[in-house]
């Protein structure tokens, strides 16, 4: 490919001292709303957007836009890309690159059948030779920052280290990796070792994506994989003083607990800032259980908040489930950690029905 000029890693100003830290992309959860909400409670170094699809007839999504144009957090949002045509993958990053982008990540990792059939996302990943296409075209279109965000492998690791030397030929920036294959979506072990192969075979640096549960994940995970930062997901839905903990922890000091009456304020903030002229409340509702479903691992180790907030349906009775779970003791503490046998529904990975993406009416933690 052509030598385009570009920074060979993350330019000083983006490298804080300690490790960094990311939100990971959420399709239907990281929009402009959820990062002002995750910012208030201490924003990660970096956001991701949803990924914007792109095809033939595709245009920006106007609402995945607004997460960069109006973003208020103060910190970097990179655009993320989702497809497989070269040419249109230029355009839309060439395009994108005229909104206040941090740079432009490319989506090698979601899993669902329905995108993976394409061959876009996470289908990628059988085929090296036209992911180094893909990296070639992007690189030569993206002057700055150039991203990627990777699973370990489609079905296994086959072609790991040849997806890793093209991250390396093609000078990507900052890769990502979700230390999973394809096949495992949202479950199952997390290969850490494999994340290490990648931190040690690249020359960017790396964020460890992959069930960084707590701050006290984050650390163990840095340490096990040497990666430059992590990259979090779900549990900073469950838990938005995460990226803050981390950042406590990798000074040093020992994050102070969060207490319930803390998360019930959460619960009102994130009900106030995803909600918009026109949303019907059973609506509003639904979209916030998918949020507490992972708040819920936290609250009690029976489940009981989690069994109650299900059954809401009305404004009225969610807060009022809130209110009995969260602010009869609201001095306890919420646990740093979800509560083993807990879990956020619904439970995709087992349903017979195929998820259309990635999105919370499919993906459980
Ligand atoms: C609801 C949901 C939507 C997701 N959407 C995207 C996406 O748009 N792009 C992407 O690269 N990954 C997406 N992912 C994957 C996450 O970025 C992350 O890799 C994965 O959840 C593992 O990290 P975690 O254990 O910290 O959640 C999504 C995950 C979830 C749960």
């Amino acid at each position: 490919m052509g030598a385009t000029p570009h920074a060979p890693a993350l330019p000083a100003r983006l490298l804080p001292p300690a490790p960094l830290t990311a939100l990971a992309p959420m399709q239907d959860v990281t929009d402009l709303a959820f990062m002002g909400v995750i910012a208030h409670y201490g924003p990660p170094d970096y956001f991701f957007t949803e990924f914007l699809r792109v095809h033939a007839q595709s245009r920006p999504e106007p609402h995945i836009l607004r997460s960069i144009d109006e973003n208020a957090t103060g910190r970097p949002v990179f655009a993320q890309l989702i497809g497989e045509d070269v040419h249109h993958l230029r355009r839309t990053a060439e395009a994108l690159l005229r909104h206040p982008v941090a740079g432009i990540d490319l989506n090698l990792g979601c899993p669902a059948p329905k995108v993976y059939r394409k061959n876009v996302g996470g289908g990628l990943l059988r085929e090296p030779e036209r992911v180094g296409e893909i990296l070639a075209a992007l690189r030569a279109s993206v002057p700055g920052l150039f991203t990627v965000k990777m699973r370990i492998g489609f079905e296994d690791d086959r072609h790991l280290d040849r997806l890793l030397d093209l991250v390396n030929e093609h000078r990507v920036d900052l890769l990502s990796v979700h230390g999973r294959t394809v096949r495992q979506m949202y479950r199952g072990e997390v290969r850490y070792d494999l994340i290490a192969r990648a931190v040690s075979r690249v020359r960017c640096p790396v964020l460890a994506n992959g069930n960084v549960t707590s701050a006290a994940k984050a650390a163990a995970v840095v340490r096990e994989t040497s990666a430059a930062g992590v990259m979090i997901g779900r549990h900073a839905i469950r838990n938005p003083w995460i990226f803050r903990h981390c950042r406590e922890r990798f000074a040093g000091r020992e994050p102070a607990p969060v207490r319930l009456g803390d998360v019930r304020e959460y619960v009102e903030r994130l009900y106030h800032a995803t909600g918009f002229p026109g949303l019907a409340e059973h609506h509003h509702v639904n979209k916030m259980k998918k949020y507490l479903n992972f708040v819920g691992q936290s609250v009690d180790p029976a489940g009981a908040f989690l069994h109650d907030m299900r059954r809401a349906a009305t404004e009225q009775d969610l807060f009022n489930v809130c209110d009995r779970h969260l602010l009869a003791e609201p001095g306890r503490e919420f646990a740093a950690e979800p509560f083993p046998g807990v879990v956020a529904r619904p439970n995709c990975e087992d349903a017979a029905t195929e998820p259309a993406a990635c999105s919370l009416d499919t993906v459980t933690a």
